[in-house]
């Protein structure tokens, strides 16, 4: 595995995460993480990306977020930063770094963005993706985090909706089936 180190410091820093927010340790990487950077790479090679990018982007996407849950706001942009420093002190050219960075400033659904390439389309469209794979998930982690039944089905339902919108048409024809179908569960 090519990025493995960076695997590994994200694996471990998610399951701190997780014990911070009361959740099954493993959960983020399990259904959350680790389905990203799938779905990404998957996208990178469908729709012909700079595989690498997209790879370490989509590893570092919600890093901010997992170091500190507070982040959650900026965690678009504080992670392009702190991927940067990771990065940097590991050798990697400037060039390739502001690429991952582009994707990981551009990867929230719900922070409407412009996208100019496709290594961002990719990483964004992956985040979205994952949400409608990992949607029984999802409502657990509102409910750890208090929410009812109800306010849990609300709010995953508005994040799908959102997710689904604002992946590109190639990437909602891929999840179109999976989409209806969620939407005819939840309540
Ligand atoms: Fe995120
Ligand atoms: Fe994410």
């Amino acid at each position: 595995m090519k990025f493995k180190k960076y695997y590994d410091l994200i694996k471990q820093q998610s399951e701190i995460y997780d014990k911070t927010q009361n959740c099954q340790v493993g959960q983020t990487w399990k259904y959350h993480l680790l389905p990203v950077i799938q779905n990404a790479c998957m996208l990178a090679e469908k729709y012909g990306a700079d595989k690498d990018v997209v790879e370490m982007a989509a590893i570092f996407h919600d890093y901010a977020d997992l170091l500190d849950f507070a982040n959650r706001e900026n965690h678009h942009i504080l992670g392009a930063e702190l991927a940067e420093g990771v990065l940097l002190q590991d050798g990697f050219e400037q060039e390739f770094i502001d690429k991952v960075k582009c994707c990981i400033r551009n990867h929230r659904a719900s922070v409407v963005n412009e996208k100019f390439s496709i290594e961002e389309i990719c990483v964004a469209d992956a985040d979205a993706m994952s949400h409608l794979d990992s949607c029984v998930e999802l409502v657990c982690w509102r409910a750890y985090l208090g929410e009812t039944i109800e306010e849990a089905n609300e709010f995953v339902k508005n994040k799908i909706k959102k997710s689904y919108a604002k992946m590109s048409k190639a990437s909602q024809e891929l999840m179109k089936e999976k989409y209806d179908s969620i939407m005819r569960v939840l309540l």
